[in-house]
Parts: structure tokens; C-alpha cells; sequence
């Protein structure tokens, strides 16, 4: 008993000397180990034997005009937090692009497809594959399409994608931004103009870059990436990941806020709710406070 007791007593002492550790590690260590980990290189989430199943999931909802969003849900047991997908029609066309997609149900997969035809599907980044095979069977005349970065890295989507988000952008005319920040997350942030004037308005499209969860949405798992902050901002696990965050916040602020040719009618993210007009400026002010830390390295 006496020896029993012992070993738990050390197993927790390690467990807590380990987190503590890792919690005051420099950036630069936590980085390395996430890599290492929970963000290794590789194919992760993508499964080719998974069939068009609809989660449960919301309805289509209009954003603005040619823009709508479906928040779904992610396979249980698992993270409790949303996962949206967004369709952007191309202005005066029945072209469809998709982003982050969804498995939907049948009465939702009816709705969209009466509001044009699936003509590109964006695959996100690396963590975002998990309906991209369903979709491929799905829609097989849709181009699926990538940023250029995750395709030199990741290895089935060198074969995969044959053509980058990048392309897609000046085919289909949107605009795919690339945070100017070394953030190992290979994504890109894209703006879908509303209307086909140069001068018109858009929605952005941010994915694991910005998080956007209510701390009365927030489960444990959420809360433990450090996401559930109640409005838009990063997470923990991004500010470790991103090596200069003044940089990246300056690119927010050149980009988004002092850009006047983007008007924004809203910004969707990957993960928690979108966030609408007249919000825009008083939540990007906080996504940029967010871009900060305490430890650097
Ligand atoms: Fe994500």
C-alpha cells in the first residue's frame, strides 16, 4: 500500500514538473514540440474510406450577397467546438466555391445545390481534410484546390491537388492572402468580393488562424488550446506557432484595417461564430491584443 502510494506520488510529481516545465519553455522549445506532435507533417485527417455522411449541422445561412455559411459539427467523442464551411457563388455566374468543406444532409446539399454548381473546393490547410474525399466523390468535375505551401509539404497532396488555392483565386477572382508571419500553418486568408465591382464589398475567410468561441460555448477541449477567449483573436497554440506576432500584427492591421479597398460585410473563421459588420472593427482591435505574449523567444 505504503509502495502503491509512493508511485502515484511520483507519477504526479512528474506529470506536474513536465507541465510545468513545457509552460514556461521559451516559444521557440514549445514550437519544436508541437511540430514534433500534435502538428507533424503528414496526412492527418485524411480518410479515403469515409463516405458522404452528414454531421448534424446548421442550415445555409446568407452572409451577404453571393456569400453563405454552414456551422457543422465534429465526429463525437471528440472537440465540441464547430467547424464552418463557407460557399462563395462568383458574381453573375452559377459557380460555387467552397470552403472548408461540410458533409451535409440532404435537404441542406438540395439548398446548395440550387444555388449553383460545386466548381472549387478549398481544402484549408493539413487539419482540415476530413470531408475533402467525400466531397472528391461528390462532385468529381469540382477542382480541388490547395495553398501552394501545403502542397510541397503535405504528401498526398502533391498528387492531389494539381492546382494551388493561389491559381484558383485569379481563375475565379477572389483574392488568397498568405499572413506575412512564418506561421507553420500553411494557410491562406481569402477575400470573396460580394458583387463583381472592383469597388465592392467582401467577406474574409480566415481559417485556424483566428478563432472566433464564446466562453459559454467553450468545452473542455477548446478551452485547453487556449481558443475559448470570447472573441476573435488566436489561440494559444497559434501565438507558439507564430515566431513574430508584432509582424503578423501589422499584416492584420495593413491588410485589414487600414486597407481601404476591403470593406468587409463580415469575417468567417474556422472555428466559432462569424463575425458580422458591425463588430468588424472593435473584434479585429482584439484579435490584434491577442497577438501577443508574455514569454518570447
Ligand atoms: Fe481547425
Amino acid at each position: 500500500m505504503e509502495l502503491a502510494l509512493r508511485v502515484v506520488g511520483l507519477s504526479a510529481s512528474l506529470v506536474l514538473g513536465t507541465v510545468t516545465t513545457v509552460y514556461f519553455a521559451p516559444r521557440s522549445v514549445k514550437r519544436k514540440l508541437l511540430q514534433a506532435t500534435m502538428l507533424k507533417e503528414g496526412d492527418p485527417e485524411l480518410d479515403t474510406s469515409r463516405k458522404y455522411e452528414a454531421l448534424p449541422h446548421g442550415k445555409l445561412q446568407s452572409l451577404a450577397r453571393n456569400v453563405w455559411t454552414v456551422s457543422g459539427t465534429l465526429p463525437q467523442p471528440g472537440p465540441g467546438f464547430n467547424r464552418n464551411m463557407t460557399v462563395w457563388r462568383v458574381p453573375d455566374s452559377s459557380d460555387l466555391v467552397i470552403h472548408s468543406p461540410i458533409c451535409l444532409d440532404k435537404e441542406t446539399r438540395a439548398a446548395l445545390e440550387d444555388l449553383g454548381t460545386v466548381a472549387c473546393v478549398i481544402v484549408p490547410n493539413m487539419h482540415h481534410r476530413l470531408d475533402e474525399h467525400a466531397y472528391r466523390e461528390a462532385y468529381p468535375e469540382a477542382s480541388f484546390v490547395c495553398p501552394a505551401n501545403m502542397a510541397k509539404k503535405v504528401t498526398s497532396c502533391k498528387t492531389n491537388f494539381t492546382v494551388t488555392a493561389e491559381e484558383a483565386a485569379s481563375k475565379f477572382g477572389f483574392q488568397a492572402l498568405e499572413p506575412d508571419a512564418q506561421i507553420d500553418f500553411d494557410e491562406l486568408v481569402y477575400l470573396f468580393p460580394v458583387e463583381k465591382s472592383a469597388a465592392g464589398r467582401q467577406v474574409a475567410v480566415f481559417n485556424d488562424l483566428l478563432w472566433n468561441i464564446k466562453e459559454e460555448k467553450a468545452d473542455f477541449v477548446s478551452s485547453l488550446v487556449g481558443s475559448a477567449t470570447g472573441h476573435l483573436g488566436m489561440t494559444a497554440i497559434g501565438r507558439i506557432m507564430c515566431p513574430d506576432l508584432a509582424h503578423l500584427r501589422r499584416w492584420i492591421e495593413a491588410n485589414f484595417v487600414k486597407n481601404e479597398s476591403v470593406r468587409l460585410e463580415a469575417i468567417v473563421v474556422a472555428h466559432g461564430d462569424v463575425v458580422t459588420a458591425d463588430e468588424i472593427p472593435a473584434q479585429l482591435a482584439k484579435a490584434m491584443q491577442s497577438m501577443t505574449t508574455v514569454v518570447d523567444a
